[in-house]
Parts: C-alpha cells; sequence; structure tokens
C-alpha cells in the first residue's frame, strides 16, 4: 500500500544563519524523506522561513533594512545551504506569506468560535524610549534569587531559577539601556487547558517515543496553562482579525507556516487540502525537531489544529541536540560551525553520514568529535563501501565491461538481500546508527569475500579470466545492494554509483535482484578521504580566514597583473611612478567578470618550475586554472584560502591541461609576487567590482 506522507523539520529563523545543528535537524528529516521515496510511498516534505517577531525586527533596524528585506536576504542564503546539504525540500516558503497570514486568520477564527480564545490584561516592561513592549529577553537585572547583576529577565544564568522581569532588581531595557516602566496591555490567550483530554488521548493512541512522552506527563502533570498568543504593536507579523494594533504571536503563525508551505506546494501540483489537513487515515503528518521546541509541537500545536477542526500530527520525531568535540555550539569557544564554513570547504555527504550514523530515535544530544568524523569517512565511506566497487570495477572493464551472467556466491547475496526488512525497519524508526552498522558489517562482508578469493591473483592467469569476471560481478552486486540501502544517506554518491552501473538506484526494491550481463560504466572514484588540515580549521578562531597576508608594500608601487600587460602608453592621469594603462570606461571594466574563489587544492605541475595547478571552487561550480606562482606559494599554503579570479577568460589549452581563469597576483619591479587577498566572510563566486 502506498502511504501519502507529509514531512516538515523546524523552519528555521530568519535572523541567523544556519549551523550545523540545523544541518543535522535536516540531514535527519530528508535522508527520512528519501528512505519513505525509495519505497514507493508518496512521500512530500516542506519547510519554510520563521520571519516574525521582535528579534527580527530589531535586527532588521539594526542593520538599515526593512524585515522584508532582511527576510529575503535569509531565505535566500537558508535555501543555499539547505540545497548544498542535499536537503530535498518539495517547497520552501516563508511564513510571511500570502497563504500563511489568510490560514492564520482562518484558524484564529475558528477558536474564536470554539469559545477556545479568552482575553484578559497583562502587565508588562515597557520602554518609552523605544516606545514598545519587551519581551523577557530584552530586560536585563539583577538575579531576585542570588543577586547575580546582568541577568536576562525569564532566568538567571548563574543559579538557574526562573522569575518574571517585574521580579528583576535594577530592571534596564536592552535596546534603550533605561529602566522599564510597567504597563497594562489586553492579550488574547489560547485555551490550552481545555484540551487535555483530546491530548492525552492523541498521545496514547500516537507514536511518539519514550522520552518525550515522559516530558509530556511531566507538563501534564504541572498543568496547562492558557498560551498568550499576541503581542502588541510595533511587531512584525500579522495583525489580528478584530484586534487592531495586536499581532500575532510568532510561535502561533510559525507552525501555521507548515501549513501555508503546503498550500504553495499544493497549488502548483493539485495536491488536495482536505486529504492531508482533514483526515487522520488518509495521509500521515510527522514534523521533525529539536527537543527545546518539543512544547510547542506536542501541546500547542496538535490542540490549536484540533480546536480548528484540523487533523492532528501523525509523529512528532524529537531529536537531541549537536555538540561539538564534546562542547556545546559556542561562539566564544569556537565550536560555532555554520553550515557555510563547512560547506565551503568539505562535501556534504560524509557529514550525512556522520549524522547517520550517530542518530537515533531518541533525543540524547549527538556529538561531532572531528577527528572520529575523519576517521570514519575514511573507514567506512572510503575504506569499507567504495572501496568494494574500486576493487572489483577493473576486472570487469579489463574483461570487456561486462557483469557475468550469474553469481557465483547466489547464498551471500540472498544473505545482503535478506537484510532488506530488517534495515528497513531501523530507517522507518529513525534508528539510523543501527542501521549504518547493520550496513558496514555487510560491507566488511563484501571485502572479506573478496579478500578470500583474490581476483587479483587469478587475474595474472589468462585461463581464469571468467572466473575473475565471476568474483567481480559478486563484488559489485554487493556494493550495488549496500549503495541502495544507503541512498537515503548518500543521495550523490548513489547517483553516481547508479550511472557507473548503468540504471539508477532509485527503488528499495532493486536490492531483490542482482545485475547480470549488463555493461558498466567505467569506474570513476565515488568518495575521497578528507583533509584533516581542512576538517580541523572549522573550528579555528576565523573559519575562513586566508593564511597569509600579501603585503607588498617596499618602495616600488605595486601593479596588478590581470590581464596581459598593456601596451598602450601611459595616461596622462596616471600617479607618477606608476606604469598604468589607457583609461578604459567602466563597461570596459565590467566585461571582466572577476569572482571570489576558494582553493580547493593545489599541486605541482610536473615539468614547469613557474605554475602551480589549482582547483577553484567559484560557487557555481569548480575550475582548474594554472597559476605562475610557485616561486612564491608552497601549495600546501594556499588550500583554503580565497583568491580573485578573471571568470570569463577565454579557457586556454596549455602544455599540461586546460587553464579556465586567471587568479589575479600584485607584482613589482623588486620581484616576488603576491596573491590578493580577500576578506574572511566573502564566499565564493561573489562578484568583484
Ligand atoms: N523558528 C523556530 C522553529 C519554528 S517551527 C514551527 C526555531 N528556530 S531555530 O532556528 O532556533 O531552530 C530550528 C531547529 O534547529 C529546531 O528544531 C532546533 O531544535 C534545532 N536546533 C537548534 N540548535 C540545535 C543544535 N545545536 N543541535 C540540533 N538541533 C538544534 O526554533
Ligand atoms: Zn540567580
Amino acid at each position: 500500500m502506498t502511504r501519502q506522507i507529509l514531512v516538515t523539520h523546524a523552519l528555521p529563523y530568519a535572523n541567523g544563519p544556519l549551523h550545523l545543528g540545523h544541518a543535522l535537524e535536516a540531514v535527519q528529516t530528508d535522508i527520512w524523506v528519501r528512505f519513505q521515496r525509495l519505497r514507493g510511498h508518496d512521500c512530500l516534505f516542506v519547510c519554510a522561513e520563521d520571519t516574525h517577531g521582535t528579534p527580527i525586527m530589531i535586527r532588521a533596524q539594526q542593520q538599515g533594512q526593512t524585515p522584508e528585506e532582511l527576510i529575503a536576504a535569509s531565505a535566500a542564503e537558508h535555501l543555499r545551504d539547505y540545497q548544498q546539504l542535499l536537503i530535498g525540500h518539495d517547497q520552501f516558503h516563508s511564513t510571511h506569506s500570502e497563504e500563511n497570514r489568510k490560514l492564520c486568520a482562518e484558524l484564529y477564527e475558528r477558536l474564536q468560535a470554539g469559545g477556545y480564545i479568552a482575553r484578559r490584561s497583562v502587565r508588562q516592561a515597557y520602554d518609552e524610549q523605544a516606545q514598545m513592549f519587551l519581551p523577557d529577553r530584552y530586560v536585563r537585572g539583577t538575579c531576585p534569587r542570588c543577586k547575580s547583576v546582568d541577568q536576562y529577565g525569564d532566568s538567571c544564568e548563574v543559579c538557574g531559577s526562573t522569575y518574571s522581569p517585574a521580579e528583576l532588581i535594577d530592571p534596564v531595557s536592552t535596546l534603550s539601556n533605561t529602566p522599564p516602566v510597567w504597563r497594562e496591555s489586553e492579550h488574547l490567550f489560547f485555551r490550552l487547558g481545555a484540551f487535555e483530554t483530546m491530548l492525552r488521548e492523541w498521545l496514547a493512541s500516537g507514536s511518539l517515543s519514550g522520552a518525550v512522552r515522559a516530558k509530556l506527563d511531566e507538563w501534564f502533570a504541572a498543568g496547562l496553562q492558557d498560551w498568550d498568543i499576541s503581542r502588541d504593536q510595533p511587531y512584525f507579523g500579522f495583525e489580528i482579525p478584530g484586534s487592531p494594533g495586536k499581532f500575532f504571536y510568532v510561535w502561533f503563525d510559525a507552525p501555521i507556516g507548515y501549513i501555508a508551505s503546503f498550500v504553495a506546494l499544493a497549488a502548483r501540483r493539485g495536491l488536495d487540502f482536505d486529504r492531508y489537513w482533514k483526515s487522520e487515515t488518509a495521509t500521515e503528518l510527522h514534523h521533525f525537531i529539536g527537543k527545546d521546541i518539543s512544547y510547542f509541537h506536542t501541546l500547542f500545536w496538535p490542540a490549536v489544529l484540533h480546536g480548528a477542526g484540523l487533523r492532528r500530527p501523525t509523529n512528532v520525531c524529537v531529536h537531541g541536540f549537536l555538540t561539538i568535540n564534546g562542547q556545546k555550539m559556542s561562539k566564544t569557544r569556537g565550536t560555532f560551525i555554520t553550515a557555510r564554513s563547512y560547506l565551503d570547504s568539505l562535501p556534504p555527504e560524509p557529514l550525512r553520514y556522520y549524522f547517520a550514523a550517530k542518530l537515533s530515535g531518541g533525543i540524547e544530544d549527538i556529538d561531532l568529535s572531528l577527528e572520529d568524523f575523519i576517521a570514519r569517512t575514511d573507514s567506512d565511506l572510503v575504506g569499507k563501501l567504495v572501496n568494494i566497487a574500486s576493487r572489483c570495477a577493473g576486472f570487469i572493464e579489463r574483461g570487456g565491461g561486462r557483469l557475468a551472467t550469474a553469481l557465483p556466491d547466489a547464498e551471500l547475496y540472498a544473505q545482503f538481500a535478506a537484510a532488506s526488512e530488517e534495515i528497513a525497519a531501523l530507517y522507518e524508526q529513525r534508528e539510523y546508527g543501527s542501521a549504518m552498522r547493520q550496513i558496514m558489517n555487510l560491507a566488511d562482508r563484501a571485502n572479506k569475500y573478496i579478500d578470500q578469493h583474490k581476483p587479483w591473483a587469478m587475474a595474472k592467469d589468462p585461463a581464469r579470466s571468467e572466473e575473475v569476471r565471476a568474483i567481480a560481478t559478486q563484488g559489485i552486486n554487493l556494493f550495488r545492494v549496500l549503495m541502495v540501502y544507503l541512498a537515503p544517506v548518500l543521495p550523490k554518491i548513489a547517483e553516481a554509483a547508479g550511472r557507473f552501473l548503468g540504471g539508477p538506484l532509485d527503488a528499495w526494491q532493486a536490492a531483490a535482484t542482482p545485475l547480470l550481463g549488463s555493461a558498466l560504466a567505467p569506474y570513476q572514484p565515488l568518495a575521497q578521504r578528507l583533509d584533516p588540515a581542512v576538517v580541523f580549521r572549522l573550528v579555528a578562531s576565523e573559519p575562513a580566514a586566508a593564511p597569509t597576508k600579501a603585503t607588498p608594500a617596499k618602495s616600488a608601487p605595486a601593479k596588478t597583473v590581470a590581464t596581459k600587460p598593456a601596451t598602450a602608453a601611459p595616461a596622462a592621469t596616471a600617479a607618477p611612478g606608476a606604469d598604468a594603462a589607457a583609461t578604459i570606461g567602466i563597461a570596459d571594466f565590467a566585461r571582466v567578470d572577476l569572482r571570489v574563489a576558494r582553493v580547493l587544492a593545489a599541486s605541482h605541475v610536473e615539468g614547469s618550475d613557474k605554475l602551480l595547478q589549482l582547483t577553484l571552487d567559484l560557487g557555481a561550480g569548480q575550475r582548474n586554472v594554472f597559476s605562475g606562482i610557485r616561486a612564491s606559494y608552497a601549495p600546501e599554503k594556499l588550500l583554503n584560502r580565497l583568491v580573485i579570479v578573471v571568470a570569463n577568460l577565454e579557457p586556454r589549452k596549455m602544455r599540461f591541461g586546460v587553464s579556465a581563469g586567471m587568479v589575479l597576483c600584485a607584482s613589482g619591479s623588486e620581484g616576488g609576487i603576491f596573491l590578493l587577498d580577500v576578506d574572511s566572510g566573502a564566499q565564493p563566486g561573489m562578484k568583484v567590482s
């Protein structure tokens, strides 16, 4: 039976970059979605930017932008990060969308009609200078319990107690540094308590994990409080219908953003709204979130949905927090790794595999140990998995490129195929770590099979070529089964493996039947070892800072050798001493496409004492460039640094290969070559002008 499933992960806030914790969540979700699709189910995957609230409004003000500008820029960055992490959203929408505005109004009106909205007055800190009510976090002062200074308005980081901002000693607004006043204002409340019976029934019937249920029991025991869903203007969000000057609290409209994103997708694909949002049996709804936001998703959200006449989630999949080298991610400790800094220097799939290997269905925290990350990639992906294919491919290729027509060890293949349901069950339960262990155990057996049969020894005897082909065919087929099982985790590698094997690995069922008699494409390396230097740089204090500064200085002014040295006479306006070319119009300059690039690899060139061969990341793709800087730069010095490249230079065929672009350097009459520096923070592909 084909299941119809809708999946979400938490909407990232639009006021900061994605970090590896966000990446963990997106990867966990994406693996599940890809797994379901591979199994033949109909699985939709939607997400959106979480755009509303005070922090976003304030940040936009500080940056001299409108909130709309800020959230658009953030969405573009987030989307690019997700895409590079190979997250296959069907729709990436925004909570600041017409779909969401309409849905929020509708749901609110239904809650109101059901009698689930209450009004009452709230006393709150007000900043007279900024002329706005202050969220608790925007008030700081001395802790009323332990008297530690400079604590947040809702809790003390020193003694851990929680309180209201009114209890703080000497409170000040963080916006204006003035003491707040206390003002009354009417707020709208969602009557959560009215849903206790429904929620208890829902969680008994559902598939929530043990730890999540335990948390819910605690919350029930503490009693369900009414939830304040309104905020006073100024607020970046949606005004509440019938309550001028009042806005929906960001946490009211954010989960509704899941529906809004679905609606946008439904419009493109012709999907039936009621089937996904009114029935609890026709389709499934799964939310993936971190443990910090489970109150919103396991209490408020199902209650809001139910109160508004909509279906409740099938499951809320809660994960723990990512730590780096055993420590909380923190900017001051240098353990805060943005998705961008990772993606600018490393490929996504080793990280996806590492997360998979560490993830379970529980809420324990997950540690990214960089050393372990390197070791796992080397041993599992390169040493075990890809090794099977690379060991066998050559034998097939030399034997004419075709697989044998029968397996020499059908029994072993059958064992690999028989693991299918157990591995599938682990994926379904989000026990990815156990699934990866099972798969790697099989990889060990495949390698052992090859070790035992030693095709390389047989290959010396031409009379045994059919035997060699048979052994290699067995190896390739075992590899193929493993690749199917790993396709949800390693989508690009699976795609490349599919090209090698002559057909896409797009169905779980493919593992059941071996590939026989068919032709293989030439083998291309499927995964590479990680460069430890690049990995450890992720936690260096200045992540992508250029390692060397080009300081030409000295007496002679340096000239930029961008294009061929000009032959024209120096222009009259040129500064004395500088050898400059004739003036050009801005349009001429604009024809030179200068781009920031990152050096991914650098090496000496056989037979040249001037050139280095560089592999450059230009954001949109990689380039091979030969650059005459060998005299001044050792290749290893260049790794990961940012350079400026003429990107639209006609590719030049050289003795050593084709050079596609030119790296800009300064050079002076006193000799020496100096690469132009790009400040850290710039991204490969950025235009230089
Ligand atoms: N915008 C809200 C979610 C609204 S959903 C309707 C939010 N945004 S967030 O950017 O702060 O967090 C997004 C997700 O990332 C959450 O599920 C959160 O738990 C998760 N993580 C944030 N830091 C994390 C780690 N260090 N590790 C793993 N996940 C973490 O909350
Ligand atoms: Zn305290």
